[in-house]
């Protein structure tokens, strides 16, 4: 077997086999192959395509290419939640507890923020003391004790989706359904849950703008998965604006604990229990979809999961004080309305530009390797379909540096179109796969 009659292969359009995969992915991960077959292959790949076997065949070699974490001693049915990313998308945090809190074992690893889509690692650092570089012995005993555990990703998971997303980066070669399902899927499966609930994000501030791509995604990625004996779910979810009315740090997590406190808004709670509910399902915890959404409301009612995510702060060396009083995160010194221009209704948000102020105002990575500050953020005053005044304001900027918060306010402004005409009205979910 060599790669040049392998990237012949694609270029005419056949079929390979599982060992060919496994071959082009084991050689580039150790060297053997270099990045400019391996940059000719992933383009035949993306003008030729792949099936659904070779694309099961690529995410299982990828998956394997580092570790495998072993979740067996973990009692009961493991579940994990994947969003492909949003603004404002705490979701992780509320639904986590939910399901912790009806037994069912939540163990998860997440990542941190990059460019305008924060991380669930860098917003539970708001609570003082808190930490994610736990070792796996301490995260199984963690889940089996009290059925919850977040640690941060090894960077030994996935290390050939990592060579090969950085190549696909600077050739073009991103744009691809079998190469970005497989992508995403390695990495869930290396994480060992056997049930996955992904939530496909589509709109403006998605990775995936339209719904049909957004669609072939979630397909796609529920054959790979299914495909391997995992359980999968996709929920179709809107993100056309941000989800809820806080993008940042700690002031997303105050958000996700208003939630948990019953005085979440709306769009973040529907997104929360749906997704909630297909965890629940999977795991068998409930007969049906509606009999899961039931059971997770409960758990907001008696405040069974607002004191689940207590315990697992704690059990992480965070200080859960927080929890109960969220004027106890960190705060912003500067605070600065941005007012509309001209009276009119909501008709768009350029949410991906929603999250880059964020980032402007130091709330999030420009870099891997950027600090961020954990008070800084947005207040949404105004969305899709709202009614607006000229003067109004549309959010509060939540800075600590003034020229900062200038550039951001005038980012955020340029972000809305205000139109005469009422839109109609938006969908939180456009579909279950
Ligand atoms: N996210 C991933 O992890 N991989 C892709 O290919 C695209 C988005």
């Amino acid at each position: 077997m060599n790669m040049y009659d392998l990237i012949s292969k694609k270029k005419y359009g056949e079929t390979l086999t599982n060992e060919e995969i496994h071959f082009i992915v084991d050689g580039f991960t150790s060297g053997a192959i270099k990045d400019y077959q391996m940059s000719a292959f992933l383009m035949a790949v993306c003008l030729k395509g792949m099936d659904k076997d070779e694309t099961i065949a690529l995410t299982m070699a990828m998956a394997h290419s580092g570790d495998m974490l072993d979740l067996s001693a973990i009692d009961g049915v493991k579940v994990d939640k994947h969003s492909t990313g949003g603004v404002g998308d705490k979701t992780s945090l509320v639904l986590s507890p939910m399901v912790a809190a009806l037994g069912i074992p939540v163990a998860k690893m997440s990542g941190r923020g990059l460019g305008h889509t924060g991380g669930t690692i860098d917003k539970l650092e708001s609570f003082r003391g808190f930490s994610t570089s736990i070792p796996t012995e301490k995260f199984i005993e963690n889940v089996n004790k009290m059925k919850m555990a977040i640690v941060g990703q090894t960077a030994n998971l996935a290390p050939a989706d990592k060579k090969i997303y950085a190549l696909r980066d600077v050739t073009a070669t991103v744009d691809n359904i079998s190469l970005i399902a497989s992508s995403i899927m390695s990495k869930k499966i290396a994480s060992g849950a056997d049930v996955i609930v992904l939530d496909v994000k589509t709109g403006s501030g998605a990775f995936m703008k339209t719904l049909d791509d957004s669609i072939a995604l979630a397909e796609a990625m529920v054959e790979i998965g299914n495909g391997v004996g995992r359980e999968t779910y996709a929920v179709i979810t809107d993100m056309n604006q941000p989800l809820g009315n806080a993008v940042g740090n700690s002031i997303e997590v105050a958000e996700a604990i208003q939630t948990l406190q019953g005085n979440g808004p709306a769009d973040l709670l529907e997104v929360s229990l749906t997704l909630g509910s297909y965890m629940l399902y999977g795991a068998k915890k409930a007969v049906t979809v509606k009999e899961a959404r039931e059971m997770l409301e409960r758990t907001i009612a008696d405040r069974t999961a607002l004191n689940k995510l207590a315990e697992f702060v704690r059990a992480q060396g965070g200080d859960d004080s927080a929890v109960f009083d969220t004027e106890l995160f960190p705060k912003a010194s500067i605070q600065k309305e941005v007012l509309a221009d001209k009276d009119g209704y909501v008709t768009r948000i350029i949410t991906d530009e929603i999250g880059m102020t964020s980032l402007v105002l130091g709330g999030g990575r420009e870099t891997k390797d950027s600090e961020i500050d954990l008070s800084v953020g947005i207040r949404i005053h105004k969305k899709l379909g709202d009614k607006v005044k000229a003067g109004e304001a549309l959010a509060t900027l939540y800075g600590n540096d003034a020229a900062k918060v200038s550039a951001a306010a005038t980012r955020y402004l340029k972000a809305y179109t205000l139109d005469q005409q009422q839109p109609e009205a938006v969908k939180y979910i456009y579909g279950i796969v």
